[in-house]
């Protein structure tokens, strides 16, 4: 099979780390970049072997023949720039959330469905042993009947150092809820199935353009299983993100995105073991979805259902 011709919009820290995953991978291969910023652009394409660049999206996509394109832009971007590639009738893959709005996000889910083109989301848990093996000990029955499901998140330092930019640190589009807790609510949507929103409080800093440093929220699955966001940034302490359920026999938790701790009533947490298992990447899923094989994508349809619960919870 011919490689799939990959066109990235967004060359910030994410999406420079999608690039090298497309060039590692066989299959696929970055023939053009994207960015607002020029440099970006004309350093990244110069990297990848002098390769087509641009400083506008439309540019891209009026010039480029492209298989894929990767949308890796701030969120409040992701919707415009989206719907340029779905217009086309390219096959998209979206960076998390999907949109900056539930309106947004509808229309992208719809407009993707419409134009028949292949649409998926960066939700990287999906391609992750331990938050699989934590879907796999759940439905094998380690914690016995679900009693609640808890995310607990705690930052030090928000945004975190690694991720200092002046959008994650803003309400308009950044803030952890949006950020991290994106994530856990996919995950909660894939393994236990609808949320519905009850409440949430957030701490929000007196300058209206700052995010949150603070939310309580309670949710709850289809049979009335609670779910507690608990999160809190500007704190003493080490980053750490855990998302437990609580079972009438046990309790498993998913720490820090890659260690799984747990235990049977009565017993200590303690970690959990993993065996090493043979995962394959959202890419390999993109390739096979693109040659019409059986693939396994996370689609506009979850990123919008996860965006629904995402903006109750921001209440802004
Ligand atoms: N999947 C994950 O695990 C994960 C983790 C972190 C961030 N993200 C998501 O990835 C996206 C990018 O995050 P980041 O940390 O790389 O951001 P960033 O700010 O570091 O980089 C964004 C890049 O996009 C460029 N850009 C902005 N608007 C543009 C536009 N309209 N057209 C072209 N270029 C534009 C900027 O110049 C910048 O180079 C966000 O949506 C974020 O939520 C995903």
């Amino acid at each position: 099979m011919e490689q799939v011709r990959v066109g990235v919009i967004g060359l910030g820290a994410i999406g420079e780390r999608l690039i090298q995953g497309f060039n590692a991978n066989k299959q696929t291969v970055v023939t053009a970049v994207v960015d607002m910023d020029k440099e970006r652009a004309t350093k990244m394409a110069e990297k990848l072997g002098r390769i087509n660049w641009y400083d506008n999206h439309k540019d891209m996509l009026a010039k480029e023949e492209l298989d894929l394109v990767y949308v890796a832009v701030p969120p409040k971007f992701h919707h415009a720039v989206t719907m340029a590639v779905i217009e086309k009738g390219i096959h998209v893959l979206c960076e998390k959330p999907l949109a900056n709005s539930v309106e947004e996000a509808k229309e992208m889910f719809e407009k993707a469905e419409q134009a028949g083109i292949i649409h998926a989301m960066n939700f990287p848990l999906n391609y992750s042993n331990p938050a699989n093996t934590f879907d796999r000990m759940i439905k094998e029955g380690y914690i016995g009947n679900l009693r609640k499901l808890e995310l607990s998140m705690n930052f030090p330092n928000w945004p975190r150092l690694w991720q200092q930019n002046d959008w994650v640190a803003g309400r308009e589009q950044g803030g952890f809820v949006l950020e991290v807790g994106v994530h856990f609510i996919q995950l909660t949507q894939r393994i236990f199935g609808s949320i519905a929103y009850l409440n949430s409080w957030l701490e929000l800093p007196e300058d209206t353009s700052k995010c949150e440093t603070g939310v309580i929220a309670t949710l709850e699955l289809e049979d009335g299983t609670p779910i507690l966001i608990n999160g809190m940034s500007q704190i003493a302490g080490t980053e750490r993100i855990a998302y437990t359920a609580y079972g009438t026999d046990g309790t498993l938790s998913l720490v820090d995105w890659g260690k799984l701790e747990g235990g049977k009533l009565g017993e200590e947490i303690l970690p959990i073991e993993m065996e090493k298992e043979e995962t394959t990447t959202l890419i390999d899923h993109l390739v096979a979805a693109i040659a019409g094989k059986e693939s396994q994508l996370y689609t506009f349809k979850g990123g919008y259902e996860a965006q629904v619960i995402l903006e109750k919870l921001r209440n802004i």
